[in-house]
């Protein structure tokens, strides 16, 4: 049975979901976290769907039978098209949450939405996302790009200079003819990425995530489920990390205090 004051547990391949972490904080203060980062196993999003599904299962396993944790945040698009439907009939009483392209916010913005959807492979082949780009097509032209090799910039630290600029200019300049309105990060690792990303789109295109609809999400369940903790406490963050390397955890650190 699960206790006010056990911990949420939020979960990614590595550091990205750390840009949705920062959203569930600001938003519920007096929670405790564990932040865990598989980054030993990085990068996800190109590999088989049931690797990252076998991957994820067995995370959120852990947490949910041996650390007690009393909500899980998938907050990693990749595992969340690959396992989060499964989760949640293993788990029915747990509150689980994922995270998806905020391609629905991105298509409300304005009366001709032009919106780029940046992805791992993994996310945007698998049919959770054509369902969602389904409910839009008709309204809005969307498109998918995906960006193999985008967050290995994030894992590794390297979130500005010229590697990562001439990488998101190869893949983003074919689109720029489109008028675009809207980006949409659609990987939690991107939002790290945003100024560089700015920087490309211009000033008059929105940019788009999916990290505060995914912490209102989770404080709504958490509340439905009599677990909102509202006791004065000062909320804990404790980061984990699969890799042996120790700089990914003060990376971790690090990028849970950048401004994005
Ligand atoms: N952060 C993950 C996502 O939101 C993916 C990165 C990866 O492991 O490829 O999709």
């Amino acid at each position: 049975m699960a206790k006010i004051t056990d911990p949420i547990a939020v979960f990614d391949s590595g550091m990205g979901g750390i840009s949705v972490l920062k959203e569930m904080v600001r938003l519920m203060p007096e929670e405790d976290f564990i932040y865990y980062g598989d980054s030993r196993h990085a990068p996800y999003g190109t590999k088989p769907t049931e690797v990252v599904r076998r991957l994820t299962i067995e995370r959120v396993t852990d947490f949910i039978e041996k650390k007690h944790a009393k909500a899980i945040a998938i907050a990693c698009n990749t595992a969340t098209s690959a396992a989060v439907a499964i989760l949640r009939k293993m788990y029915p009483d747990v509150p689980l949450v994922g995270v998806e392209p905020a391609i629905k916010p991105a298509v409300f913005a304005c009366d001709h939405p032009r919106v780029l959807v940046m992805a791992t492979p993994v996310t945007l082949k698998e049919e959770k996302f054509h369902k969602l780009e389904a409910l839009y097509d008709e309204q809005a032209d969307i498109y998918p790009l995906p960006c193999p090799g985008l967050m290995e910039f994030v894992e590794a630290g390297n979130l500005d200079g010229a590697e990562v600029d001439d990488y998101l200019r190869e893949k983003i300049s074919p689109y720029l003819d489109k008028n675009l309105t809207g980006v949409v990060l659609g990987c939690t690792h991107y939002p790290f990425l945003r100024r560089e990303i700015r920087a490309i789109v211009g000033p008059s295109v929105e940019i788009f995530d999916g990290s505060f609809g995914t912490a209102r999400e989770l404080r709504r369940r958490i509340t439905e489920a009599g677990l909102l903790r509202e006791d004065g406490h000062k909320g804990q963050v404790t980061f984990l990390n699969s890799s042996d390397d120790p700089e990914m955890l003060r990376r971790s650190e690090y990028l849970f205090r950048r401004e994005i």
